[in-house]
């Protein structure tokens, strides 16, 4: 966790710094204004009624295809915008995003997601992009483990093209610190009330700032590689756990070995251990007492510099319905962030 010595006026700067500039560079590439919620009403009625009982029969399988899906339309709308990209395999003429450092040997779900595009393309042939498919799965996801509704704009286009250098620079990872994280978000239009919300798991009362919406409230209901979390189980987190009792110490002894200092890197464990496969605000209450498995959910609260962060933290921890409602509101303007060049509607989501 980076402690700086920055005055809080400097940081105020700096974060002014960040936001305008960065903000200003890619607003112009959003433009959400042709999404709406009747689009495929005249092309594909049942499709919405397709993609909710796929994910039903998935998620009652196994909850963790909710997290899957959650997180591909995340990383797939933090590249390009929320184009499908995310989905392409590598060929000789596009270089795909699965193998880049945020996604390789992490992302899952994509069997899932052709399972439900052959479904979609047997109803109506060619109508419903695999953009729009992430967008409502990830909704119907989010519902299928305890959280909130929210209607989804559709529209979107499959792009033509794919960036693994984005993915790469776009996405934030683990072990950044609070700054870049917030700039990250910024970069794409989003607060950081927005990252605190769709990173956090549900279990947080949040009461939320217009200019701080960034909290992270997906992590509530996934799991984490070994590697990402490592080095924070074998240093900080230790004390947290022997000053929070027995129930945090026997945790941290379970983590510990299943991941021990050496190997193990994709051994996998719940980012919310209180209710793994529920979305709630518990995620919230585990940072609150310093337990959040990842360095960079840790630092929304317990960085020096996490003053807004820290509030909407303790405010969701609080409030699952501000959670809920900030998450809904989140997910949206998320999901509105459009690729500019336009593109196609994929027969198969792997492919142009
Ligand atoms: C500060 C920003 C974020 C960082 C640094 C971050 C980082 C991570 C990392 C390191 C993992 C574990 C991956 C692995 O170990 O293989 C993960 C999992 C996950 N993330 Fe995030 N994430 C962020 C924001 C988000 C957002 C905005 C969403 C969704 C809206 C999201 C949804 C998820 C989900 C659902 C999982 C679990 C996936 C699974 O179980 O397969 N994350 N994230």
């Amino acid at each position: 966790m980076a402690i700086l010595p920055v005055s809080r006026p400097v940081l105020v700067c700096l974060l002014f710094f960040v936001s305008g500039s960065v903000f200003v560079a890619v607003s112009r590439a959003q433009d959400a204004s042709q999404l709406t919620l009747d689009y495929y009403k005249p092309t594909c009625p049942t499709a919405l009624g397709i993609i909710r009982s796929e994910m039903e029969c998935a998620v009652r399988a196994d909850p963790r295809n909710a997290a899957a899906m959650i997180r591909l339309h995340f990383h797939d709308c933090f590249v390009q915008g929320c184009d499908g990209s995310v989905l392409l395999d590598d060929t000789y003429t596009v270089k795909g995003e699965k193998t880049a450092k945020p996604n390789k040997h992490s992302l899952i779900g994509f069997e899932l997601v052709d399972r439900i595009k052959n479904k979609l393309e047997a109803e109506c042939p060619g109508a419903f992009s695999c953009a729009d498919l992430l967008a409502v799965a990830a909704r119907d996801a989010t519902i299928l483990v305890g959280g909130p509704y929210w209607d989804v704009p559709l529209g979107r286009k499959d792009s033509k093209t794919a960036s693994p250098e984005s993915a790469h620079t776009d996405i934030p990872m683990p072990d950044q610190g609070l700054l870049t994280l917030i700039s990250k978000f910024i970069a794409k239009g989003l607060s950081a009330t927005d990252m605190v919300a769709l990173v956090g798991k549900s279990n947080i009362n949040v009461r939320s700032r217009q200019d701080a919406r960034m909290v992270v409230g997906s992590h509530t209901v996934g799991m984490a590689r070994c590697v990402n979390f490592r080095k924070r189980i074998h240093g900080e987190y230790q004390y947290t756990a022997a000053a929070n009792g027995p129930i945090s110490e026997a945790h941290l002894e379970k983590l510990q070995a299943d991941c021990p200092l050496v190997g193990s890197d994709n051994n996998v464990t719940a980012m919310d251990y209180v209710t793994p496969t529920l979305f709630d605000n518990s995620f919230f209450q585990l940072l609150v007492r310093g337990e959040g498995l990842l360095d960079s959910d840790q630092v929304m609260y317990s960085s020096m510099l996490a003053f807004e962060t820290g509030d909407l933290v303790r405010t969701y921890a609080r409030d699952a319905i501000a959670f809920f409602r900030q998450f809904s509101d989140s997910m949206v303007k998320m999901g509105n962030i459009t690729n500019p060049k336009g593109g196609e509607v994929r027969k198969n989501c792997r492919y142009i």
